[in-house]
């Protein structure tokens, strides 16, 4: 089963559409709190949707290469966004604790990623995210060649330690944490297999090929 192509025409535009419907969920949120409608701590609410939202985005952005090499669904003109979305929500979860959170108490914030290791483990993957966003373009990727690939492969660190930084910010582990350490521990493992399985998947289109010259097709 196939899905039905969408016409290049529309690829542009449906790539902006996923922008716009990307931040909706910031956006629907902050508006809850800033009229006071979210029940409980608004602060932490929007915090954790912020963090969520970004792990989220870098599950999606991770699990573009599998769909393609394994379900040949090819929405590889959507990663890109995908990963910018995430890069964007893990800012807009950072600047939420250091302005809504910590109201920039710069002492207590360098505290925090120095003392707390679920914060500095989640500082560590923004660090890693930075060059990501700022080499997302056309330019850098004519730019830097075959090192843009080997740089974008930071992609997994980072997924992996938001994960971990996940696990860890939570008193305990539950089902959720649980599912999105999983998913992003199968994408990794995937990576790791796929120049196998690559390999094994040309060497069985070149059988079918020479069977279908032997008996003339
Ligand atoms: C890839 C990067 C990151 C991801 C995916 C991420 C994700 C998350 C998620 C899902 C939570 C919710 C935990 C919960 O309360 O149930 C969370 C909590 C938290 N994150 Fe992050 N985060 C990232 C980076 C950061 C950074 C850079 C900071 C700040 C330096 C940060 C600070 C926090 C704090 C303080 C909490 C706890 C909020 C609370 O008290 O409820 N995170 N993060």
């Amino acid at each position: 089963m196939s899905l039905p192509a969408l016409p290049r025409r529309y690829h542009a535009a449906s790539i902006w559409l996923l922008y716009a419907i990307g931040f909706v969920p910031a956006a629907w949120t902050f508006y809850l709190g800033a009229t006071g409608q979210l029940i409980g701590n608004p602060v932490k609410i929007f915090e954790h949707l912020l963090g969520e939202w970004a792990l989220r985005f870098l599950i999606l952005t991770l699990m573009i290469s599998p769909l393609r090499d394994l379900a040949g669904i090819n929405w590889l003109r959507y990663r890109r966004a995908l990963g910018l979305l995430a890069f964007w929500y893990v800012a807009m979860h950072f600047l939420a604790y250091m302005i809504l959170d910590k109201r920039l108490a710069v002492d207590v914030i360098f505290e925090d990623i120095t003392k707390r290791w679920f914060i500095t483990i989640g500082m560590a993957a923004l660090v890693m995210l930075i060059p990501l966003a700022l080499t997302s373009n056309r330019f850098s990727i004519r730019r830097l060649g075959p090192a843009w690939s080997k740089l974008h492969r930071l992609i997994y660190p980072v997924a992996a330690l938001g994960a971990l930084h996940f696990c860890l910010a939570v008193k305990v582990i539950g089902p959720e944490q649980l599912i999105y350490a999983g998913l992003v521990a199968v994408l990794i493992g995937w990576r790791l297999v796929r120049p196998k399985y690559m390999e094994w998947k040309r060497s069985i289109g070149h059988a079918k090929g020479r069977t279908r010259e032997a008996s003339g097709l």
